[in-house]
């Protein structure tokens, strides 16, 4: 059981994997302080995980696309008085469609989500609890890092960063106390899809993917044990460990046969 007074802060809490992560958290009694963009949503998660596990929760609605945001959150949680002691990154977004149709305003804004957001959240909490030495960090990454991303270029690039990112600052604080944990999930059946207009997908439209609930369980896990990373689910460490052996342009047309739209058109929706 974790310490009362713990607090834990969670990028995209209000759904999917975050969410789930959350309720980990709260089982375990961490208070907790959620950010995510659209304040109903985040107003429940907390409603409800206050009710079920009596911790306390604190929410920030803030629009990590934009490039202050995370330094806002942080400067607010430092004029809070709150000591985080865990940081969670998980907001994140992709956009599904050839890369020449796609809208490059939003793939701007979904690197600065999934890339500018995590590393100046990393950067900030690093600080501190390299500071008190002590502290844990949560990157989701994905196994999109791992392998070409046809039909998500950008999405699987961000992804690449994470992972190699993760592995770069794990080696330069091997000998701290703070532990730097990446995990990789394969299709998780959340929302994630909806907003990257990739419903039609073969993958997702066969309804592919593991539970959310089972993902954040594998992170949480790896994470209070200190693992370096961890990749949820059988079937995708399988997928990992084949793409490490197959030529690369085999995996990149097996990926883009699993994620080829259902009506064949491939232009961004
Ligand atoms: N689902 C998958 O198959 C899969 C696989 C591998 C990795 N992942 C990674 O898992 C993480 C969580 O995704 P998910 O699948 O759980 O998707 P999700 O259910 O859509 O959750 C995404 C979370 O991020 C928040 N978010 C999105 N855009 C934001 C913005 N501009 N500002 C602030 N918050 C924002 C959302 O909040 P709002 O609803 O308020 O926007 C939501 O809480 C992502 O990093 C994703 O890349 C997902």
């Amino acid at each position: 059981m974790a310490d009362q007074t713990k607090t834990a802060l969670i990028t995209g809490a209000s759904s999917g994997i975050g969410r789930e992560l959350a309720n980990c958290f709260a089982q375990d009694k961490y208070n907790l302080i959620l950010v995510a963009l659209e304040p109903d949503l985040l107003a429940q998660a907390a409603l409800e995980l206050k009710d079920k596990f009596g911790i306390q929760v604190t929410t920030i609605v803030k629009d990590l696309f934009k490039r202050d945001a995370p330094f806002e959150v942080y400067n607010e949680i430092k004029a809070s008085g709150t000591r985080i002691d865990v940081l969670v990154n998980d907001a994140g977004q992709g956009q599904y469609g050839t890369f020449d149709t796609t809208d490059i305003n939003r793939e701007l804004d979904i690197i600065q989500l999934n890339i500018g957001a995590y590393v100046v959240f990393t950067k900030l909490y690093l600080q501190e609890f390299k500071a008190r030495n002590e502290g844990k960090i949560l990157l989701v990454g994905s196994i999109a890092g791992e392998l070409p991303g046809p039909l998500q270029a950008v999405y699987h690039g961000t992804k690449a960063f994470v992972n190699s990112f993760a592995e770069s600052i794990q080696e330069e604080n091997k000998d701290s106390n703070v532990t730097i944990t990446n995990l990789l999930p394969g299709i998780t059946k959340t929302d994630f899809f909806n907003k990257a207009h990739m419903t039609q997908a073969k993958n997702v439209a066969e309804g592919q993917g593991m539970a959310a609930a089972d993902v954040a369980k594998d992170g949480y896990k790896a994470l209070m044990n200190g693992e370096s990373r961890v990749i949820s689910g059988i079937m995708n460490n399988v997928q990992v460990g084949m793409s490490k052996v197959m030529p690369d342009p085999l995996v990149a047309a097996n990926v883009h046969q699993q994620s080829a739209p259902v009506d064949g058109d491939e232009s961004a929706r």
